[in-house]
């Protein structure tokens, strides 16, 4: 990314947080300039990309002015009353799972961010001396429940976000899927009730279709999160065998709840005896200064199943997630995972453990952290710009992720065929939910490299979009 990009996606933040609002006057390009030791050339250029995408317009000799407020609503709130429901349809992703390796597409579709994001070369030189130093464990197995050098890092970490884990409770998987998987497994029975959110992470889906489970959608607000009210009801009056929520920075949405939406949620769990599992794949990419803290932390009976992974924040290939549960499923959950796929790759376990022993994650999470919120406004701004008025958009609470509902009837999933010929991918709504809906919706994955190709993927899916409207 170059300097002046960096520079408006800085600015374009100030904006959408309200620090500079409608109408109000940016500071001259030679004072942005000084503030922020850049050259005058560079603020120019910074303050040109910013008109570009219509977010501030230039007044003759008097400066340059916010146009307006954030254009978009946010999307709506799903309805609830829905029965639980089997799930299928998991092949359809097969088609976006392709796109992602197809050098020729840019990839909004994936949730994956560009590598450039990710500290390569730092995991280069941990993997090196983890090969280098334990040759001989790199070429053995490290069965379940995993590397303990690795399994005490995630300890440690997971201690600063308030969660008292022995690395005994943890246990090591193949990416936070397999965590997920594994703690339904142990909880349910084909045929059982849980409940998800709505719109919910399509890969979560995928395993409940595997396991022959029911779906239970429950509503998730654009900006509070997943609805408490129909989840209690839902506790009252049938019989959920667990329910699986993204408390931080949820897929598809980036909505985080906040503590005490938290509490109040292990509150609810603990009164119905129902377990949670906690997806927190993307606890750690939300850029307020201080980690969010997971459910697990106010986790006091027993009731919460904490799943993470490395994929969003450290390294997409490692393939490394963990599942933290109560103590007493230590041994059955090691058994789950063994019969799954044996043990996890021992090299990705040790490199994965050394990296985090270095130190260097906590400047890299910020960094991290604030490249995704840049890219993230980024996206919303080009959005706004190259897709039809009426097109609600998600303001997204971390992570790197954005949903957009298009007006009218436009059906996403049909769209992603000639999106595809294109060479853009998305991901269509329609993938979020088990039982239809959404189909008029689409994620976005704004972590990707943000060069003239991706500007023009944009405009030429802002105006397929345009041309479905008629
Ligand atoms: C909310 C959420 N949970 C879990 C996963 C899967 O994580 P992993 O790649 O670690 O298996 C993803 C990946 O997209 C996700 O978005």
């Amino acid at each position: 990314m170059h300097l002046y990009e960096t520079l408006a996606d800085d600015l374009s933040w100030l904006i959408c947080a309200g620090v500079y609002p409608p109408g109000a006057r940016l500071p001259s390009v030679r004072h942005i300039s000084r503030q922020r030791g850049v050259s005058v050339s560079t603020s120019v250029r910074a303050y040109h990309e910013l008109e570009r995408r219509g977010v501030i317009e230039a007044a003759p000799r008097s400066g340059y002015f916010v146009v307006g407020p954030r254009r978009s609503a946010l999307p709506s709130v799903p309805e609830h009353g829905a029965s639980p429901v089997p799930v299928a349809g998991a092949h359809r992703i097969l088609q976006l799972l392709a796109a992602a390796d197809d050098p020729r597409t840019v990839s909004f579709g994936a949730a994956t961010p560009h590598p450039d994001y990710m500290p390569s070369a730092a995991m280069a030189a941990a993997s090196r001396t983890v090969w280098r130093r334990a040759r001989r464990r790199c070429m053995n197995q490290a069965f379940p429940p995993g590397a303990v050098e690795l399994r005490t890092e995630l300890a440690r970490r997971l201690a600063m976000a308030g969660c008292r884990l022995d690395p005994d409770d943890l246990l090591i998987t193949n990416g936070c899927q397999e965590a997920m998987a594994i703690a339904l497994k142990m909880l349910c029975r084909p045929g059982d009730v849980v409940a998800v959110e709505a719109p919910t992470y399509y890969g979560l889906l995928e395993v409940l279709e595997q396991q022959q489970l029911r779906a239970l959608p429950i509503p998730s607000d654009p900006s509070q999160g997943l609805a408490l009210d129909p989840l209690e009801q839902a506790f009252r009056t049938r019989e959920v065998r667990a329910c699986v929520v993204t408390p931080v920075a949820s897929n598809p949405l980036g909505v985080t709840l906040s503590d005490e939406r938290k509490q109040a949620l292990v509150a609810l769990a603990e009164r119905h005896a129902v377990p949670i599992v906690e997806d927190d794949t993307y606890g750690e990419l939300v850029e307020t200064g201080r980690r969010p803290t997971p459910l697990k932390a106010w986790d006091r009976a027993g009731r919460v199943y904490y799943c993470g992974s490395a994929t969003k924040t450290i390294c997409a290939g490692l393939r490394i997630g963990w599942l933290a549960m109560p103590g007493r499923y230590r041994q059955q959950a090691a058994m789950a995972q063994y019969l799954r796929t044996i043990s996890v790759n021992t090299p990705a376990q040790l490199t994965l453990a050394h990296y985090l022993a270095t130190g260097h994650i906590d400047r890299h999470m910020r960094a991290a952290a604030r490249a995704y919120r840049q890219c993230v406004a980024r996206l919303i701004a080009e959005l706004e710009q190259h897709f039809p008025a009426g097109t609600k958009i998600s303001a997204p609470q971390g992570g790197f992720l954005v949903w957009a509902e298009l007006p009218g009837t436009v059906d996403t999933g049909a769209l992603l065929a000639e999106s595809l010929r294109c060479g853009v991918s998305f991901a269509p709504g329609a993938l979020f939910a088990p039982n239809g809906g959404f189909e008029n919706c689409m994620r976005l994955n704004a972590a990707v490299a943000w060069d003239q190709a991706a500007q023009s993927a944009l405009q030429n899916l802002g105006g397929l979009v345009r041309d479905r409207l008629g």
